[in-house]
């Protein structure tokens, strides 16, 4: 293997993986995302080529990695969350495969599940939620409200904050219930977290301040972070 597909994890830099931070401490070249956290990327040994101050196209990335890759050298790709989840990880993956570059995937933390987590929302909740969907809300005209509305139970979506009043007032036109609990989770698992919970109707209103990187989470299940949340904060209190 000369290229390793790797998950940094969701933002907190102690959330990566065992076996990344080994690839990390010993690659040639480093090529990561705006999204990992700044730690992570000291780890990589001093001399070794770090690409990903300036942000490059994706073709332009898979060029470097089929590149380097060919030279022989240990590359790491370090990508926010896990590659494969809205991360272009696959992209990668078949531009290596198709140049014929050795390459293996380590998975990540995904932020669908540990942001939720990281706010107090178990996002498959037995009894509130027995189905979880992913979303990007990348295009809101490209998503499928009727079935989101219609399949229920939890729905997360990425890259949602910028179009959240018209994903919100979508669903809600379909049939989802203007008063389902909802989340927009910023900076998850950082220093920076900031959660809003609101009513799916209000729920844009309310998180108008919040920045990017943001999940959007829509489902009963957002209405446990209450009852989670005093216990985290006495828990917090006797440490
Ligand atoms: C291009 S996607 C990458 C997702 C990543 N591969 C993963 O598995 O988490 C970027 C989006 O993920 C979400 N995201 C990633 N990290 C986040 C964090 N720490 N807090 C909130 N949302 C986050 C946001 O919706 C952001 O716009």
């Amino acid at each position: 293997v000369t290229v390793w597909l790797v998950g940094a994890g969701p933002g907190d830099p102690g959330l990566i993986t065992v076996r990344a931070l080994e690839l990390i401490r010993r690659c040639d070249v480093l090529v990561y995302d705006r999204l990992v956290a700044p730690e992570l990327v000291d780890e990589a040994p001093a001399d070794a080529l770090r690409i990903g101050r300036e942000p490059l196209r994706q073709e332009r990335i898979n060029e470097l990695l089929v590149e380097y890759g060919l030279r022989g050298l240990d590359v790491v790709r370090l990508k926010g969350g896990d590659p494969f989840v809205f991360g272009r990880g696959g992209e990668e993956a078949l531009a290596l495969a198709d140049a014929g570059v050795p390459f293996e995937v380590v998975p990540g933390v995904s932020s669908v599940s540990a942001v939720p987590a990281a706010a107090g929302i178990p996002v498959t909740h037995r009894g509130l939620a027995s189905l979880a969907t992913f979303a990007s809300g990348h295009d809101p005209d490209a998503i499928e409200y009727e079935l989101l509305a219609r399949t229920g139970g939890t729905v997360v979506f990425f890259m949602a904050l910028g179009s959240l009043p018209t994903i919100a007032e979508r669903l809600i036109a379909h049939g989802r219930d203007p008063d389902t609990p909802a989340a927009v989770i910023s900076a998850g698992t950082t220093p920076e977290q900031q959660t809003v919970t609101a009513p799916l109707a209000g729920l844009a209103a309310a998180a108008a301040g919040l920045a990017s990187p943001a999940l959007v989470v829509v489902g009963d299940v957002v209405g446990v972070a209450a009852q989670l949340a005093p216990r985290a904060v006495a828990v917090a209190a006797a440490d």
